[in-house]
């Protein structure tokens, strides 16, 4: 299994006045926040991020469009997620390899992060992650 996994929020639903979800750090997100950021304008067919983190831990929330996200942990495990819901998160953890698509034209990525912007922390090269996995293939 590649160390990834959908949440589900709970959606504070049942009026017609729109939606509120709330997300807790140490509760819905097995980690303390430290950061969110958001990504938003990427043209439709634009890829983003291929990197891996060594620590950092995030969640991926979609909160508008759809966004396609693969994700490659050490191991070798494979696996595409199609973010469109915005009571969903897509829990990222260490070294698993990501690039996100914009399936839509109006997607904007939220994103929780376990801690501060650290380039160190990012793994760019595909050959440095491939060498620093503990895969047997
Ligand atoms: P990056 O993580 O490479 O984005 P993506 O994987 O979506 O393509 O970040 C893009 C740029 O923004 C890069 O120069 C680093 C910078 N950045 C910050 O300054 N702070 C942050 O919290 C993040 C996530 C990125």
């Amino acid at each position: 299994m590649v160390n990834c996994e959908v949440i589900d929020f709970k959606a504070n639903k049942g009026n017609n006045i729109g939606y509120l979800v709330a997300i807790e750090g140490n509760n819905q997100i097995k980690f303390d926040i430290k950061r969110v950021y958001y990504i938003l304008e990427t043209p439709k067919s634009a890829v983003r991020g291929f990197h891996a983190h060594r620590e950092l831990l995030q969640v991926l929330i979609c909160i508008r469009g759809s966004i396609a996200v693969d994700c490659e942990d050490i191991n070798g495990n494979i696996k595409r997620y199609i973010l469109g819901d915005p009571t969903q998160g897509l829990f990222v953890g260490k070294m698993v390899w990501h690039t996100m698509e914009w399936l839509s034209e109006d997607a904007v990525l939220f994103v929780l992060a376990s801690d501060f912007y650290n380039e160190d922390d990012y793994i760019r090269q595909y050959d440095k992650f491939i060498t620093l996995s503990e895969r047997r293939t």
